[in-house]
């Protein structure tokens, strides 16, 4: 798969570990920045993450910033964007199973290297399930 990554200051270390394992998994990775630890503004990688998901052009996107909320706050405001802020494996699983999220978001200051990697192991291999959540899903941008 082909995955886009992105982060501000407070998740580029993270990123930088992320983007080892995820090549390791065997998928392509296209990192939208940041490039050091120096402070900038996390909308900027977000929006660069959100619209190559929207687009197509990757199959999904992973987002690290301090606490990760930032970063799902300006991922879901693109359409067809479901990010989702996790910080367990089980919610990392189900947001695949039960929302097909396409965008991950991690809060570096919050979840530990390790944990984090599990979450995108987890992530990365779990599929929608798809009926009623299909469903559910669908609902998402009904009008009335
Ligand atoms: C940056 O200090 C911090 O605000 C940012 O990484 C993130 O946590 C925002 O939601």
């Amino acid at each position: 798969m082909k995955i886009a990554i992105g982060s501000d200051h407070g998740g580029f270390e993270l990123k930088e570990n992320l983007k080892r394992l995820i090549t390791e998994l065997g998928h392509e990775v296209k990192d939208c920045g940041c490039h050091s630890s120096e402070s900038t503004d996390y909308p900027i990688y977000g929006k660069a993450v959100a619209e190559l998901v929207m687009a197509g052009a990757v199959d999904s996107g992973i987002l690290i910033c301090g606490t990760g909320i930032g970063m799902s706050m300006v991922a879901n405001r693109f359409p067809g964007i479901r990010a989702a802020l996790c910080h367990e494996l089980y919610t990392a699983r189900m947001s695949r199973a039960h929302n097909d999220a396409n965008i991950l978001c991690i809060g570096a200051r919050v979840t530990g290297p390790g944990l984090a990697e599990e979450m995108v192991k987890v992530w990365l291999s779990t599929p929608f399930e798809g009926g009623r959540h299909l469903r559910r899903i669908s609902l998402f941008d009904r009008k009335g």
